[in-house]
């Protein structure tokens, strides 16, 4: 009679714990058969409660019971770790045959990359790569450009001044112009790239950070023909000998005479858009001849040596070769704009 009762206790207890599936309900398991008021220990103290005659026969089948539900606890509680690691491993197993995710190929920025282009345009023409400073002195930005102190050009220039005074976020690259001639005198071809900073209202064709190509040839017989040779030249070089430029009349303070270069729009081919203002052309090359003050300032004399400069817009010329109708968008820096060039 009460050993059926055991035996049915025992039958439920292996029967629940077969069904038990985590942790905590082993836990419970354990604290409702096995704890300290658990129905199996509870069952082997009830012995003191039989007659006497009973108690051995249903100690020991108590006793036998307890032992095989711990056996079983034991066993079912390293099964069921073995269980949840297999569960874990599972979940986060590799498929080490799937294919990776394709690495984000970097690529040169568009300026940069025009830059290259140019570098390896005039390259060709004999001109070197000389680097000039992006924080100047007002001599060197203006001054010895044949603008001094309250010379009204430099109001057009929009400058960033530096806090120590005398110095200047270069506004252009001729400064460069100068440095050369004084650090390598006559003959001279020289080359400048690099970043120019003006205080300037941001439109499709200007930018308060922009980039510039500067050009300078010193020799003994330079001549306007020769300027115009060498951007006619450029520009065959970048744009294909269908290029179209013109020249304008222009002013400039340290060169005499001085010019426009102007490239057909290539955005609008020339029906008009916010980059070429509705013009058609877009202002890109301007230069002239190196004015005989600039010359002298350069340590050179200008009744031997005559020279060209011209300042490009390299932010402007690649709107025109990647066909960007607004140089803003080349320094705002968003990947996914200049990833598609
Ligand atoms: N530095 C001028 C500017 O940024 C551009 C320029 C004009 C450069 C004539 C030259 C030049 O070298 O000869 O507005």
């Amino acid at each position: 009679m009460m050993s059926d009762r055991l035996g049915s206790l025992e039958r439920e207890a292996m029967a629940r714990l077969a069904a038990v599936d985590t942790e905590e309900a082993l836990a419970r398991w354990q604290r409702g058969y096995l704890g300290r008021h658990g129905a199996v220990t509870d069952a082997v103290k009830a012995v003191g409660t039989l007659p006497p005659e009973e108690r051995p026969a249903y100690g020991r089948r108590a006793n036998e019971i307890k032992r095989a539900l711990e056996a079983a606890y034991e066993a079912r509680a390293i099964a069921l770790e073995r269980e949840q690691e297999a569960r874990r491993l599972a979940a986060d197993a590799l498929d080490v045959t799937l294919p990776s995710r394709p690495a984000g190929l970097g690529r040169l920025h568009p300026v940069t990359a025009i830059m290259r282009r140019m570098r390896s345009a005039f390259a060709q023409m004999g001109f070197q790569v000389y680097s000039g400073r992006e924080v100047e002195t007002e001599e060197y930005n203006f001054t010895l450009l044949n603008m001094p102190p309250y010379h009204p050009a430099r109001d057009s220039h929009d400058t960033f001044y530096a806090a120590q005074p005398g110095m200047v976020l270069r506004t252009h690259t001729s400064p460069a112009q100068v440095r050369a001639m004084r650090e390598r005198g006559a003959p001279l071809r020289v080359v400048v790239p690099g970043a120019c900073f003006r205080y300037d209202q941001p439109d499709a064709s200007h930018n308060f950070q922009f980039h510039q190509m500067e050009g300078l040839a010193v020799g003994r017989s330079i001549r306007m023909g020769d300027l115009l040779g060498a951007i006619t030249g450029f520009a065959r070089q970048l744009f294909g000998e269908g290029a179209q430029l013109r020249f304008r009349a222009h002013y400039f303070p340290f060169t005499e005479p001085s010019i426009e270069t102007d490239l057909r729009c290539t955005v609008c081919a020339g029906a008009g858009c916010r980059l070429c203002k509705d013009s058609g052309w877009v202002e890109t090359i301007p230069g002239g001849m190196v004015h005989p003050e600039v010359l002298r300032n350069g340590g050179i004399d200008p009744a031997r040596h005559t020279g060209f400069a011209f300042g490009a817009g390299v932010d402007r010329i690649a709107a025109l070769w990647y066909g960007i109708p607004d140089i803003r968008l080349l320094l705002e820096n968003d990947v996914r704009f200049l990833g598609q060039f």
